[in-house]
Protein backbone atom coordinates (compact mmCIF):
# COMPACT_ATOMS: atom_id res chain seq x y z
CA UNK A 1 0.00 0.00 0.00
CA UNK A 2 1.10 3.21 -1.06
CA UNK A 3 -0.96 5.79 -0.84
CA UNK A 4 -3.95 5.95 1.30
CA UNK A 5 -7.88 6.76 -0.06
CA UNK A 6 -9.17 9.52 2.08
CA UNK A 7 -12.83 8.17 1.16
CA UNK A 8 -12.01 5.07 3.02
CA UNK A 9 -12.70 4.30 6.64
CA UNK A 10 -9.36 3.82 8.37
CA UNK A 11 -8.85 -0.49 9.67
CA UNK A 12 -7.67 -0.92 13.07
CA UNK A 13 -6.43 -4.47 13.41
CA UNK A 14 -7.09 -5.86 17.22
CA UNK A 15 -4.53 -8.87 18.33
CA UNK A 16 -5.05 -10.23 21.82
CA UNK A 17 -6.97 -12.73 24.30
CA UNK A 18 -6.57 -16.03 25.48
CA UNK A 19 -7.08 -19.26 24.85
CA UNK A 20 -9.63 -19.17 27.50
CA UNK A 21 -13.40 -19.09 25.96
CA UNK A 22 -14.33 -16.10 27.95
CA UNK A 23 -11.80 -14.20 28.32
CA UNK A 24 -11.74 -11.32 29.76
CA UNK A 25 -8.61 -9.73 27.84
CA UNK A 26 -10.24 -10.73 24.02
CA UNK A 27 -13.43 -8.94 26.08
CA UNK A 28 -11.75 -6.08 26.52
CA UNK A 29 -10.29 -5.71 23.35
CA UNK A 30 -13.61 -5.78 21.47
CA UNK A 31 -14.88 -2.82 23.62
CA UNK A 32 -11.74 -1.02 22.32
CA UNK A 33 -12.70 -2.27 19.22
CA UNK A 34 -16.03 -0.55 18.80
CA UNK A 35 -14.83 2.63 20.43
CA UNK A 36 -12.50 2.60 17.30
CA UNK A 37 -15.98 1.81 15.03
CA UNK A 38 -17.46 4.76 16.87
CA UNK A 39 -14.16 6.99 15.71
CA UNK A 40 -14.94 6.06 11.99
CA UNK A 41 -12.96 3.07 11.61
CA UNK A 42 -13.42 -0.68 10.11
CA UNK A 43 -12.18 -3.42 12.65
CA UNK A 44 -10.83 -7.14 12.50
CA UNK A 45 -10.23 -8.88 15.39
CA UNK A 46 -7.43 -11.49 15.93
CA UNK A 47 -8.38 -13.40 19.11
CA UNK A 48 -7.12 -15.62 21.01
CA UNK A 49 -8.46 -19.08 19.19
CA UNK A 50 -6.51 -17.51 16.05
CA UNK A 51 -3.57 -16.77 17.74
CA UNK A 52 -3.58 -20.53 19.09
CA UNK A 53 -3.51 -21.43 15.65
CA UNK A 54 -0.40 -19.81 15.12
CA UNK A 55 2.80 -21.69 15.36
CA UNK A 56 5.76 -20.42 17.35
CA UNK A 57 7.55 -18.21 15.33
CA UNK A 58 11.01 -19.61 13.66
CA UNK A 59 12.86 -16.71 11.86
CA UNK A 60 15.13 -19.22 10.00
CA UNK A 61 12.20 -21.44 8.56
CA UNK A 62 10.98 -20.38 5.24
CA UNK A 63 7.44 -21.76 5.13
CA UNK A 64 4.96 -19.46 6.79
CA UNK A 65 1.39 -21.04 7.41
CA UNK A 66 -1.93 -19.74 6.16
CA UNK A 67 -3.24 -18.43 9.54
CA UNK A 68 0.83 -16.53 9.67
CA UNK A 69 0.28 -15.19 6.18
CA UNK A 70 -2.96 -14.06 7.11
CA UNK A 71 -2.17 -12.22 10.39
CA UNK A 72 0.98 -10.72 8.63
CA UNK A 73 -0.99 -9.50 5.48
CA UNK A 74 -3.75 -8.05 7.77
CA UNK A 75 -1.01 -5.87 9.80
CA UNK A 76 0.42 -5.17 6.48
CA UNK A 77 -2.80 -3.35 5.58
CA UNK A 78 -3.99 -1.87 8.96
CA UNK A 79 -4.14 1.91 9.90
CA UNK A 80 -3.47 1.58 13.26
CA UNK A 81 -3.84 -1.43 15.93
CA UNK A 82 -5.12 -2.69 19.43
CA UNK A 83 -3.01 -5.20 21.48
CA UNK A 84 -4.22 -6.44 24.54
CA UNK A 85 -2.59 -9.39 26.57
CA UNK A 86 -3.18 -10.54 30.14
CA UNK A 87 -0.52 -10.11 32.69
CA UNK A 88 1.16 -13.35 32.92
CA UNK A 89 4.46 -14.08 35.20
CA UNK A 90 4.92 -10.14 35.29
CA UNK A 91 4.89 -10.25 31.51
CA UNK A 92 3.31 -10.19 28.11
CA UNK A 93 1.74 -13.66 27.37
CA UNK A 94 3.86 -16.30 25.20
CA UNK A 95 0.70 -16.39 22.76
CA UNK A 96 0.76 -12.63 22.16
CA UNK A 97 4.25 -12.14 22.08
CA UNK A 98 4.31 -15.02 19.51
CA UNK A 99 2.17 -13.13 17.31
CA UNK A 100 4.37 -9.98 17.47
CA UNK A 101 7.36 -12.06 16.90
CA UNK A 102 5.58 -12.88 13.54
CA UNK A 103 5.29 -9.34 12.46
CA UNK A 104 9.33 -10.08 12.09
CA UNK A 105 7.88 -10.88 8.49
CA UNK A 106 7.21 -6.82 7.92
CA UNK A 107 10.85 -6.04 8.77
CA UNK A 108 12.02 -5.48 4.65
CA UNK A 109 8.24 -3.72 3.77
CA UNK A 110 7.69 -0.11 2.75
CA UNK A 111 6.80 0.29 6.36
CA UNK A 112 8.54 -1.65 8.35
CA UNK A 113 6.56 -3.32 11.17
CA UNK A 114 3.96 -1.15 12.98
CA UNK A 115 5.79 2.16 11.29
CA UNK A 116 2.84 4.87 10.77
CA UNK A 117 0.45 3.08 13.25
CA UNK A 118 -0.82 3.79 16.11
CA UNK A 119 -1.18 1.16 18.65
CA UNK A 120 -3.61 1.35 21.56
CA UNK A 121 -2.42 -1.17 24.61
CA UNK A 122 -4.74 -2.96 26.95
CA UNK A 123 -3.50 -5.05 29.81
CA UNK A 124 -4.84 -7.13 32.01
CA UNK A 125 -4.33 -8.58 35.10
CA UNK A 126 -5.21 -9.97 39.11
CA UNK A 127 -3.76 -6.87 40.44
CA UNK A 128 -2.94 -3.20 39.60
CA UNK A 129 0.72 -3.93 39.73
CA UNK A 130 1.18 -6.71 36.92
CA UNK A 131 -1.42 -4.25 35.18
CA UNK A 132 1.22 -1.52 35.28
CA UNK A 133 4.34 -2.91 34.71
CA UNK A 134 2.65 -5.15 31.57
CA UNK A 135 1.53 -2.44 30.22
CA UNK A 136 5.24 -0.18 30.34
CA UNK A 137 6.48 -3.79 28.89
CA UNK A 138 3.61 -3.58 25.99
CA UNK A 139 4.33 0.21 25.32
CA UNK A 140 8.52 -1.15 25.09
CA UNK A 141 7.55 -3.86 22.72
CA UNK A 142 5.30 -1.41 20.19
CA UNK A 143 8.31 1.22 20.21
CA UNK A 144 10.68 -1.78 19.01
CA UNK A 145 7.82 -2.21 15.96
CA UNK A 146 8.04 1.49 15.12
CA UNK A 147 4.87 1.87 16.44
CA UNK A 148 3.35 5.07 18.03
CA UNK A 149 1.46 4.21 21.45
CA UNK A 150 -2.07 5.72 21.48
CA UNK A 151 -1.49 8.56 24.82
CA UNK A 152 -4.33 6.82 26.64
CA UNK A 153 -3.51 2.52 27.30
CA UNK A 154 -5.72 0.53 29.85
CA UNK A 155 -4.95 -1.59 32.50
CA UNK A 156 -7.90 -3.77 34.12
CA UNK A 157 -7.69 -5.11 37.38
CA UNK A 158 -9.59 -8.38 36.73
CA UNK A 159 -10.04 -9.02 40.29
CA UNK A 160 -12.42 -5.86 40.64
CA UNK A 161 -13.60 -5.61 36.71
CA UNK A 162 -16.04 -8.64 35.45
CA UNK A 163 -16.44 -9.40 31.50
CA UNK A 164 -19.42 -11.66 31.70
CA UNK A 165 -20.19 -11.87 28.37
CA UNK A 166 -18.60 -10.32 25.23
CA UNK A 167 -20.32 -7.45 25.39
CA UNK A 168 -21.05 -6.50 29.81
CA UNK A 169 -18.37 -5.03 31.89
CA UNK A 170 -19.21 -4.71 35.58
CA UNK A 171 -17.62 -1.08 35.69
CA UNK A 172 -18.80 1.61 33.23
CA UNK A 173 -15.47 3.58 34.02
CA UNK A 174 -13.66 0.76 32.18
CA UNK A 175 -15.91 1.02 29.27
CA UNK A 176 -15.09 4.29 28.95
CA UNK A 177 -11.56 3.51 28.89
CA UNK A 178 -11.49 1.23 26.63
CA UNK A 179 -13.78 2.92 24.35
CA UNK A 180 -10.81 5.64 24.57
CA UNK A 181 -7.77 4.09 23.60
CA UNK A 182 -9.83 2.32 20.27
CA UNK A 183 -10.86 5.84 19.45
CA UNK A 184 -7.51 6.86 20.09
CA UNK A 185 -5.82 4.44 17.70
CA UNK A 186 -8.21 5.42 15.15
CA UNK A 187 -8.29 9.41 15.42
CA UNK A 188 -4.69 9.14 15.03
CA UNK A 189 -4.73 7.10 11.60
CA UNK A 190 -7.67 9.45 10.26
CA UNK A 191 -5.67 12.38 11.20
CA UNK A 192 -2.10 10.80 10.40
CA UNK A 193 -3.37 9.70 6.86
CA UNK A 194 -5.06 13.34 6.03
CA UNK A 195 -1.62 14.64 6.30
CA UNK A 196 -0.33 11.90 3.54
CA UNK A 197 2.31 10.84 6.06
CA UNK A 198 1.66 7.20 7.08
CA UNK A 199 1.56 5.44 4.23
CA UNK A 200 3.54 7.20 1.73
CA UNK A 201 6.66 6.28 0.33
CA UNK A 202 9.63 7.54 2.98
CA UNK A 203 11.64 10.72 1.97
CA UNK A 204 14.24 10.08 -0.59
CA UNK A 205 17.05 11.32 1.83
CA UNK A 206 15.40 9.50 4.50
CA UNK A 207 18.74 8.24 5.92
CA UNK A 208 17.95 5.75 8.07
CA UNK A 209 16.42 3.22 5.87
CA UNK A 210 19.85 4.43 3.19
CA UNK A 211 22.01 3.34 5.54
CA UNK A 212 21.40 0.45 7.60
CA UNK A 213 19.56 -2.52 5.97
CA UNK A 214 16.05 -3.22 6.77
CA UNK A 215 16.52 -5.83 9.64
CA UNK A 216 18.44 -3.34 11.28
CA UNK A 217 15.00 -1.04 11.44
CA UNK A 218 13.76 -2.07 15.13
CA UNK A 219 13.28 1.31 17.48
CA UNK A 220 15.56 0.02 20.36
C1 LIG B 1 0.06 -18.39 33.62
C2 LIG B 1 -0.58 -17.20 34.30
C3 LIG B 1 0.22 -16.24 34.87
C4 LIG B 1 -0.34 -15.13 35.48
N1 LIG B 1 0.49 -14.20 36.04
C5 LIG B 1 -0.04 -13.09 36.61
C6 LIG B 1 0.80 -12.10 37.19
O1 LIG B 1 2.03 -12.21 37.19
N2 LIG B 1 0.21 -11.01 37.77
C7 LIG B 1 -1.14 -10.86 37.80
O2 LIG B 1 -1.62 -9.85 38.32
N3 LIG B 1 -1.96 -11.77 37.23
C8 LIG B 1 -1.45 -12.88 36.66
N4 LIG B 1 -2.27 -13.82 36.08
C9 LIG B 1 -3.73 -13.56 36.04
C10 LIG B 1 -4.16 -13.04 34.67
O3 LIG B 1 -3.34 -11.97 34.22
C11 LIG B 1 -5.60 -12.52 34.71
O4 LIG B 1 -6.41 -13.50 35.28
C12 LIG B 1 -6.08 -12.13 33.32
O5 LIG B 1 -7.19 -11.29 33.48
C13 LIG B 1 -6.49 -13.36 32.52
O6 LIG B 1 -7.01 -12.96 31.28
P1 LIG B 1 -8.19 -13.76 30.55
O7 LIG B 1 -9.44 -13.58 31.37
O8 LIG B 1 -8.27 -13.08 29.25
O9 LIG B 1 -7.79 -15.21 30.45
C14 LIG B 1 -1.74 -14.97 35.52
C15 LIG B 1 -2.55 -15.96 34.94
C16 LIG B 1 -1.99 -17.06 34.35
C17 LIG B 1 -2.88 -18.12 33.73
Amino acid sequence: MTSFDHHRRPLVIGIGGTTRAASSTERALGFALRGAQEAGANTRLFGGTFLHSLPHYAPEQAHRTDEQLELIEAVRHADALVIATPGYHGGVSGLVKNALDTLEELRADERPYLDGRAVGCIVTAYGWQAAGSVLTSLRSIVHALRGWPTPFGAGINTLETRFDTVDTCSDAKVVDQLATVGQQAAQFALAFNAHGTAAAAPPAGNALKETQPARLLHAV
